[in-house]
């Protein structure tokens, strides 16, 4: 474990894609695009933009083709979508993503019903995106689903994380997410599903991936940060799940990631005020309050003192 919490770390903001993916609220193309611009506007350096899946799947994701035509490509930022097999690598390649995820599980029970293959079988198919990726100079990253409980198999094995980690890495991935899909783990399980990874690729190549069902997500961040993990994801206003995940709430809100980032001193080039403004509009637009502690308590303290100035 490293002794000291890393003094910098890069978030990839999946608002777009894991937030809004199992929305009910229809959400038009017009507000994914502004979504994605207001956000890379806050200084995110990746963007998780959309999915190349099956519409009959995910129908939230099936404008990601158009989303990723309209949105203004800010320099510097990576923009990053999913993509399970070669019809979504096309999808992909068209679109001018800079990076697909491939996603893959720790468990056979959540490969079958996420992505309806065998984990060997999705392994068979991510081998020909990895490659055509990197022949386009495309970045690869592979995520673990279900590394910390699986909600249809329960308890996840250290092995079976090991195991899947070693497969994508053996298929290039420059980044494998370790993600808790059903935020069910607590910080010392986290950091055992890392030293699982760790066996396998070094900490630079992984990053933590939360979901906050339980309210651990933040802990878990900590727990990860001790470890000497430097990449994060989060969403905007805590928004999302997973559609083959039921009962699983968001991501942990970036607005809470940010706020203990920045409380320790750790630098992430994100405006959180930005981010807060942000996850309060797009929770209007969903008809509802963010999921962000820190980002109602940020907009409470605003609106406050705005009251104080008007009165
Ligand atoms: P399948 O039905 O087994 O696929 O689905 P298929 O190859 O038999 O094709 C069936 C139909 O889908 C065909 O169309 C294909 O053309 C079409 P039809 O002939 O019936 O009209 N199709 C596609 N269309 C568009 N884009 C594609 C594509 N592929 C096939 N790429 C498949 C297999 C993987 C496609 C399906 O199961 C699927 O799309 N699953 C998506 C699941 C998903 O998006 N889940 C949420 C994201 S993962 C997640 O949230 C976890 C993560 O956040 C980490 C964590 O928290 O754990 C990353
Ligand atoms: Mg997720």
């Amino acid at each position: 474990m490293s002794t000291s919490l890393p003094r910098r770390v890069a978030l990839i903001e999946v608002g777009p894609r894991d937030g809004l993916q199992n929305e009910k609220t229809p959400i038009t193309t017009d507000v994914r695009v502004e979504l994605c611009d207001r956000l890379t506007a806050a200084g995110f350096p990746n963007l998780e933009a959309g999915s190349f899946v099956s519409p009959k799947w995910v129908p939230q994701m099936a404008d990601s083709a158009e989303l990723m035509r309209r949105i203004v490509r800010k320099p510097g930022v990576t923009y990053s979508v999913l993509t399970p097999n070669m019809k979504g690598f096309e999808g992909a390649l068209e679109a001018k993503a800079d990076e697909v995820v491939i996603f893959g599980a720790a468990s056979e029970a959540f490969s079958q019903r996420n992505i309806n293959c065998s984990i060997a079988e999705s392994v068979a198919r991510f081998e020909p995106v990895a490659k055509a990726a990197k022949e386009h100079r495309m970045r690869v990253r592979a995520s673990v689903s279900v590394a910390l409980g699986c909600p249809y198999q329960g308890e996840v094995t250290p092995a079976a994380v090991e195991d899947i980690v070693r497969r994508f890495a053996d298929l290039g991935a420059d980044m494998i997410d370790i993600a808790d899909t059903i935020g069910t783990g607590t910080p010392r399980a986290t950091q055992a599903a890392f030293e699982s990874a760790l066996r396998v690729v070094p900490i630079g190549r992984l990053s933590a991936h939360f979901h906050d069902t339980y309210g651990m997500a933040v802990a878990n961040a900590y727990a990860a940060l001790e470890m000497g993990v430097s990449t994060f994801h989060a969403s905007v206003a805590g928004m999302g799940g997973c559609p083959y995940a039921k009962g699983a709430t968001g991501n942990v809100a970036t607005e809470d990631l940010l706020y203990l980032f920045r409380g320790l001193g750790i630098e992430t080039g994100v405006d959180l005020d930005t981010v807060v403004d942000v996850g309060q509009w797009i929770s209007g637009i969903l008809g509802r309050k963010s999921s962000s502690r820190v980002g109602n308590a940020l907009a409470a303290k605003r609106a406050d003192a705005a009251a104080k100035v008007a009165a």
